[in-house]
């Protein structure tokens, strides 16, 4: 048992919340569900990225304020939040006046070190990654690398921070510690990259240019770069920072102001690795703060070999098949399908095979298990020992543990709903249907029955951080109250309780259409 602080990246206010987005939204939520299921004390932030450019663009086509769209917006990814069953403890927006004191105090920190100075800049802007680009990055196209987007020409004062003083310092870190950034392709894109040198940051942008963004305490003409606006959010949502007290704030860990720093992990998509594993440690280490424990990337969903993106117009949305299926198929899908930290291609039919595979195994453990309570037992849980199955069990947990713990999520996933599949084997094995028609074998029922539903307990809790509402509903139907902690499962007693039957957790579906159907008790 600890604590255990967790971001996701804040999302630009520019655009409606899509599959990406929810990727790594419900990344997080699995970590955040895990953990607390396995006891910690849990801060699961996420939010809104809503200052520089993109922003003002995107209100001035709209014609509405910068903040009106943002307040839209949030609202937007707060909805989508609820909707797929996200659990963050924190939503935090860039506009609010907490964060603006902190972003502050963390650039006159930089400022008292000594590490900022004043400098006409020109180079290759694109507005979509809202950074700078080399003229070797954008190629002979002169397009962003990113999402090949447009890029121009700008040249500007600017506010520098002296990030190459810390280069070595960052290398050394990476390497002395290898399960900073994973997977290990991140890291040695990073390697990569800081391999050929490390420029210094430009902090800031004239105001006169971009009006939406938080000024510099010492140059009111101009505003904070927004990625070293956002980036900070990981450091106002922690309290380390104590907003309001600009020069004074408190030592870190101090015990009259206790903070969450460090964050324990950094979630994104492959895309933002750069900023949040060099922009970001060496803000950190320029301010005298501690880096985060751990920066962890995923891959993309594409089409084809390109990303998923509006902006490309190639988006099959897996989150359309929420009315049909519910949001929980939609997760176990998601985390499923895709190995955590590599690409995967969404198409419909990998979406059925995933969707069948809760059906047949895991919803059909549950259904012929509860039937079977009730028609031969009453409803009621047999009083015997749930003896079998006891070496599946354990095994299964221990990978999954294994699996959720390495942030190798399908892997654990895969190995619970190993689990039932064994549990389906058993039935086919006992044959309870035989045993209930011989009076002699009642023993054996009973224990076959209790092995049942402790499996189905077990479950239920191993499914939880990724299908929440089936998890809970699978636990009621149980007679238990709420989805036991990891660690009361070995205590949690279940016999003499109520099942309850229901209907199938995941029922078959038409895919033409939205009727359900029940399917068969078997
Ligand atoms: N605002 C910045 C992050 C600042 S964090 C201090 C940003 N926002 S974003 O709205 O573009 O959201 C980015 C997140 O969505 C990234 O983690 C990105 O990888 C993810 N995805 C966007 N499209 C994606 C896919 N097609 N597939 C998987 N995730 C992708 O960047």
């Amino acid at each position: 048992m600890g604590s255990f602080y967790l971001s996701t990246p804040i999302y630009y206010a520019s655009g409606e919340p899509h599959i990406g987005h929810a990727y790594t939204t419900i990344l997080a939520d699995v970590l955040a569900r895990y953990r607390r299921r396995a006891g910690d004390d849990i801060l699961f932030l996420t939010g809104t990225d809503e200052h520089g450019q993109k922003i003002q663009e995107a209100a001035a086509a709209e014609g509405v304020t910068p903040l009106e769209l943002c307040d839209v917006m949030a609202g937007r990814f707060e909805a989508a939040w609820e909707e797929m069953g996200i659990s963050h403890d924190r939503f935090i927006r860039t506009t609010e006046a907490e964060h603006i004191a902190v972003v502050r105090a963390l650039l006159e920190r930089l400022y008292d070190n000594g590490l900022i100075y004043e400098a006409e800049y020109a180079g290759w802007y694109s507005v979509g990654q809202e950074r700078y680009f080399t003229e070797k990055e954008i190629g002979p196209d002169r397009v962003d690398p990113i999402a090949g987007g447009p890029v121009q020409r700008i040249r500007e004062k600017n506010h520098f921070f002296k990030m190459s003083e810390f280069r070595e310092r960052l290398v050394r870190h990476i390497e002395d510690n290898p399960e900073w950034i994973v997977p290990a392709t991140r890291r040695n894109e990073v390697l990569g990259f800081l391999a050929q040198g490390l420029a210094d940051l430009s902090i800031s942008r004239p105001r006169s240019r971009i009006h939406w963004g938080i000024p510099l305490p010492w140059d009111s003409d101009q505003v904070t770069y927004v990625w070293v606006d956002a980036l900070t959010n990981y450091v106002t949502a922690s309290g380390a920072i104590e907003p309001g007290a600009a020069r004074e704030e408190r030592g870190f860990g101090d015990s009259r102001r206790p903070s969450w720093w460090p964050c324990d992990v950094h979630l994104m998509g492959k895309d933002i690795v750069t900023t949040h594993a060099v922009y970001w440690p060496t803000l950190l280490m320029g301010a005298d703060l501690p880096l985060p424990r751990k920066i962890l990337a995923h891959g993309w969903w594409v089409v084809g070999d390109t990303k998923m993106s509006k902006s490309l117009g190639n988006v099959v949305d897996p989150l359309d098949l929420r009315e049909q299926y519910g949001t929980d198929a939609v997760r176990w899908y998601l985390m499923r399908e895709m190995p955590t930290g590599q690409d995967a291609s969404y198409t419909p039919d990998r979406f059925l095979i995933r969707y069948d595979e809760l059906r047949n195994i895991f919803g059909n453990l549950a259904h012929r298990t509860l039937s079977m309570v009730k028609r031969y037992r009453v409803g009621t849980v047999p009083d015997a020992p749930a003896e079998s199955l006891a070496r599946e069990t354990a095994q299964a947990m221990t990978a999954y543990r294994r699996g959720l713990d390495d942030y190798r999520f399908h892997e654990g996933f895969a190995a619970a709903m190993d689990l039932a599949r064994a549990a389906n084997g058993f039935v086919e094995a006992r044959e309870p249907w035989a045993l209930a028609r011989d009076p002699g074998r009642a023993v054996e029922l009973d224990e076959t029955l209790a092995t049942l539903v402790r499996t189905l307990a077990v479950l239920a809790v191993m499914f939880e951080p990724v299908m929440p509402v089936q998890a809970r509903e699978l636990a009621l139907r149980l007679g238990l109250e709420h989805v036991p902690l990891l660690a009361d499962l070995e205590t949690v007693d279940l016999s003499g309780r109520t099942v309850r039957v229901g209907q199938p957790l995941f029922p078959r579906v038409d895919p033409g259409s939205s009727d359900q159907e029940e399917s068969p008790v078997t």
